[in-house]
């Protein structure tokens, strides 16, 4: 598959720099030039990405950002209280930009309840996602989520289309699902994608995409909160990532390796969440040999797989992970906590 970006920015010629930005260094750090297109109106190299990526996740517009998911969040809530949206279901654990996002563009936040399961906070039921609808404009569900699973994203579609609402979803943790039916762009009118965590971007990569609806609205909304200054390396590296193929050799070395941890039946393959007794001293155990995870909450550390991630280093974990001691969260427990992160 062609990389447009990629490919324009290995086929540069030197060029003296009377432009930013100011290190004047030759390479893919360019700005936008005439031969590099423009992010605002693209036509050119950009524009072609820009089309690839949305046929990839089946949108009718996709846009690059170089802003992270938290552009992405800001630019649906925008777009929905543009097509008259006042107030926005929520689950209680949404991610903070979601919470900034209705706060700064006045949206109001209708809770939607979620239970918590041995610190981990489960995903609204049908019957939550209803009553939190029943009196707001519009859905935002988080899917998956940041201990791996996944929204009832068919029940919420069924939701909004009786009640002719948007369903928005923030995918921040789930661009490496596009090929499969738990990916949010099949269910959601719009939806982000955090390519810089599951797949192969650099961080703050990230996509946000609309059906034929409300493709014109997000346009408009973009734009307010995207950089002017775009990255060459992250926006190439968005392409490479969306065009990835997928590595099924390491869902299935995934799934092995959370039997062989003890860790829970979550849906993700690219989140392993285990319940070491003493995760302090787990994760020190694990640094010390070079071994880093994700987060640890105090109930759980989390290991962040992506199709990139090395057969060799998940057998690694597997093997220093073995003897440390394993614990059973209590029930009741309640969510640990993840810097940044909180109940809205
Ligand atoms: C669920 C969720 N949404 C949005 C974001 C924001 O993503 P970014 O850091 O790419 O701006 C995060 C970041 O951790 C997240 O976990």
């Amino acid at each position: 598959m062609t990389l447009h970006i990629a490919e324009m920015l290995r086929a540069q010629k030197r060029h003296i720099s009377f432009h930013t930005p100011g290190h004047k260094r030759a390479g893919a750090d360019i700005t936008e030039l005439p031969y590099s297109d423009c992010l605002v109106s693209p036509k050119g190299v950009l524009a072609a990405a820009e089309r690839d990526v949305a046929r990839i996740l089946g949108a009718a517009r996709s846009f690059l950002l170089t802003d992270g998911s938290t552009c992405g969040v800001f630019s649906m809530v925008d777009a929905m209280r543009a097509g008259g949206v006042k107030k926005l279901a929520v689950p209680a654990f949404s991610h903070p930009s979601v919470l900034h996002a209705c706060g700064a563009l006045g949206v109001e936040i209708v809770p939607v309840v979620q239970e918590t399961v041995r610190g981990i906070p489960v995903q609204p039921s049908a019957e939550a996602m209803k009553t939190a609808l029943d009196g707001a404009d519009a859905l935002l569900l988080t899917s998956p989520d940041y201990y791996g699973f996944f929204a009832l994203l068919e029940e919420a579609r069924r939701l909004c289309d009786e009640q002719k609402k948007p369903l928005a979803v923030d995918g921040a943790h789930g661009s490496h699902l596009h090929f499969t039916e738990h990916y949010a762009g099949k269910y959601a009118d719009l939806w982000v994608d955090g390519v810089h965590k599951s797949l192969p971007a650099l961080t703050q990569g990230a996509v946000v995409s609309a059906n034929a609806t409300w493709a014109d609205a997000l346009q408009s909304s973009v734009v307010k909160f995207r950089t002017t200054s775009p990255s060459y390396p992250i926006m190439a590296s968005v392409e490479y990532a969306v065009k990835f193929p997928r590595n099924e050799e390491i869902e299935l070395a995934a799934e092995e390796a959370k039997r062989d941890m003890g860790a829970e039946n979550n849906a993700d393959w690219t989140k392993i969440l285990v319940p070491f007794a003493d995760t302090g001293a787990a994760e020190r155990f694990l640094e010390e040999r070079g071994v880093y995870p994700e987060f640890n909450d105090g109930n759980y550390l989390m290991f962040y797989l992506s199709p990139c991630t090395k057969a060799r280093e998940l057998k690694k974990l597997v093997r220093l992970a073995k003897d440390l001691p394993r614990a059973e969260v209590a029930e009741d427990a309640p969510v640990g906590a993840i810097p940044m992160y909180g109940e809205v």
